[in-house]
């Protein structure tokens, strides 16, 4: 690799974020409730240190504060999501004035200060009243989203320029239908195909919806959370393995969202286990055309997967893990504040996969990041010294340069996050942002990295 990276003019600096973790005002300017007001509500003992999402660094307040910061640290892009039932209450019906009052301020100030706005619609927190008649699993509410896409691309679309439909569809799957920290806690094989299936749907709905707009200079796309799968050995077992977690867990969103049709092999999986989601008539029409025209890529960690070392016990739920093992690869190199494996080389991996067998649609990183649990151990004079967050950005972004060096079309960079945030279950447990935040007097820090970042950004390159 050359010592210098310089990377291409234009190049997207920025930071990604989404609405329930930055935004708080949970229960101010008209917002309906979602599912993570509703959960903390029932069981705030599953919430790291009690911390609910009410508690967060208040950006519904101090969004001009924060932008200024985002423009100190040198950001020219910035993504943040649109909370559906601020904007909508309840999900279908009305809009809330506040709430659209709200975003063209934000969107209107991240301009005026030359930062291009990335808009996500839909980051987990789906409104409580369309979960409760059924949330992804339900047709009806996959009308209401593309309802609601459809408003958003009219509200804002003659400012925003690159839209959303996803951020990591298969985190609501995860979380919410296999494997318990997402509300409703479901644990069924078979109805998380069915929210899969519809996330798809209703993606493919908004593309729909964001073509009719006619968007001039408008760009749709999706985000994904891509884990590439590397498996233990070149025996036949390990590698069939390997492919199928990458089926299971990357190419389930990402080959219906770039190719327009999901895998055959997947099919066939959940055909023999008898799992196959409904469909209906026009799905398959319909998601040909959902194909993005921008892919999001988040990267945080590989998948290390073996063969099964025993036969799975298929009387439960089905479940991916009846097809493959992890293993922890000997030598791997981890985060020691969170117990992440870090590899840089997986974002490389990524890139010409993505070069080689889809197209070489264009993407960007939308994260990636470095998750440190009490992060203020590493203050000096109350600033953080994250030189191991620098370390990381650093030689993720050298495989990046690579990967564009060789023709792979990658846009831009975005830290998760811009400044420490609300993190779901986990609440303030990992701290991700260039900035820190006192949760107490709202005080904002800036750390070590942001200072890197701004000179990175200006000097494009480092
Ligand atoms: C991915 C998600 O998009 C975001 O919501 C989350 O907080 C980060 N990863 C960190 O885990």
């Amino acid at each position: 690799m050359s010592n210098k990276y310089i990377f291409p003019e234009g190049f997207w600096w920025g930071s990604a974020t989404s609405a329930t973790q930055i935004e708080g005002a949970a229960h101010e300017g008209g917002k309906g409730e979602n599912i993570w007001d509703h959960w903390y509500q029932q069981e705030p003992d599953r919430f790291f240190e009690n911390i609910g999402p009410e508690t967060t660094s208040d950006f519904y307040h101090r969004y001009k504060e924060d932008i200024q910061l985002m423009k100190e640290i040198g950001h020219n892009t910035f993504r943040m999501s649109i909370s559906w039932s601020r904007l909508i209450p309840g999900g279908r019906g009305e809009v809330n004035q506040q709430a659209v009052d709200f975003y063209n301020h934000v969107i209107d100030e991240l301009i005026a200060n030359d930062i291009d706005p990335f808009i996500n619609l839909f980051h987990f927190d789906m409104p409580l009243e369309l979960q409760n008649e059924g949330g992804w699993e339900s047709r009806e509410v996959v009308k209401a989203y593309q309802h609601y896409a459809k408003i958003a691309f009219e509200l804002f679309g003659d400012r925003v320029k690159k839209w959303f439909t996803f951020n990591e569809p298969i985190v609501p799957v995860e979380g919410g239908y296999l494997y318990d920290f997402h509300y409703p806690n479901v644990v069924d094989g078979k109805r998380a195909a069915q929210v899969a299936y519809n996330t798809m749907v209703a993606h493919a709905k908004a593309v729909a919806a964001f073509r009719e707009c006619n968007m001039k200079d408008g760009k749709i796309g999706i985000i994904l959370n891509l884990t590439p799968s590397y498996p233990r050995s070149q025996h036949p077992a390990d590698l069939k393995a390997s492919r199928i977690a990458d089926l299971f867990f990357n190419r389930s969103f990402l080959d219906p969202a770039v190719l327009g049709e999901y895998p055959e092999e997947l099919i066939q999986i959940l055909q023999e286990y008898d799992q196959l989601p409904i469909t209906e008539n026009g799905d398959k029409e319909l998601l040909k055309a959902g194909k993005v025209d921008i892919l999001g890529v988040n990267y945080y960690q590989p998948r290390r997967v073996k063969a099964k070392d025993h036969l799975p016990n298929t009387e439960g739920p089905f479940m991916p893990e009846w097809f493959f093992d992890l293993y922890e690869m000997p030598g791997r190199k981890m985060n020691p504040y969170r117990g992440w494996e870090i590899y840089e080389k997986g974002i490389y991996d990524i890139m010409i996969n993505l070069k080689e067998n889809y197209g070489n649609i264009e993407s960007f990183i939308s994260e990636n990041g470095m998750g440190v649990q009490n992060e203020e151990r590493f203050a000096e004079n109350g600033e953080i010294q994250d030189d191991y967050r620098i370390d990381f950005i650093r030689e993720h972004l050298k495989w990046l340069h690579k990967a564009i060096e060789e023709g792979c079309n990658a846009k831009g960079y975005h830290l998760w996050t811009f400044m420490d945030n609300w993190s779901w279950m986990n609440a303030y447990k990992n701290r991700y942002g260039f900035i820190s935040v006192d949760l107490h007097t709202q005080k904002r820090t800036l750390k070590k990295s942001a200072y890197w970042i701004k000179e990175v950004s200006e000097n494009n390159g480092f």
